[in-house]
């Protein structure tokens, strides 16, 4: 990924969750290049690194999971259906694919998240005590239904 694109991506988190991703963050997320990821550009402002609206970052977990790792909308577009479409989208393909579950983290106080992925279909599991630096998170899941 160009440096430009990288240093936007980590002020994007930055702005929108708090949490800082360095370049080490990136090499240790370990994403893999599949349909899994996704990304949201304003074309009006592309190729600016600036364009770049919403990331998603999901990765394959056991034989039949999909982890996401990272999503994240820039305000100024949320509550487009951005965060919806993508979730939706790789929620379809990996049913596709014959996976059967999906899972994530998430901190104990964002319960906006934790709305929006209930309202995806996920429920929270069990508490992960002392997930994130300073605070619990929950891991989430969801079985994925044949249609
Ligand atoms: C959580 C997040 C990814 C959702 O993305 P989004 O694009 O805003 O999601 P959607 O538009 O699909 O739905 C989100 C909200 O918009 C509402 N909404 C969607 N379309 C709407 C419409 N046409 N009119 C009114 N409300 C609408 C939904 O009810 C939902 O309500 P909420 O405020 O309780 O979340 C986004 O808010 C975000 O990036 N948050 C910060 C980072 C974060 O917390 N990431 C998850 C960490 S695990």
């Amino acid at each position: 990924m160009p440096t430009n694109w990288q240093v936007k991506i980590t002020e994007l988190f930055k702005a929108e969750t708090g949490e800082t991703y360095t370049e080490t963050t990136f090499r240790m997320l370990g994403i893999p290049e599949w349909y899994g990821n996704k990304i949201l550009i304003d074309e009006s402002k592309y190729p600016s690194p600036n364009s770049l609206m919403g990331v998603m970052w999901c990765k394959p977990l056991l034989e039949d999971r999909i982890r996401i790792v990272a999503l994240v909308i820039d305000s100024e577009v949320q509550c487009n259906n951005h965060g919806s479409n993508a979730v939706t989208e790789v929620i379809n393909s990996s049913k596709l694919r014959g996976l059967n579950h999906i899972q994530l983290e998430v901190r104990k106080s964002n319960l906006r998240a934790q709305n929006f992925y209930s309202r995806h279909g996920l429920k929270i599991e069990h508490t992960m005590k002392n997930y994130y630096s300073n605070e619990d998170g929950y891991m989430m899941s969801g079985t994925l239904h044949r249609d």
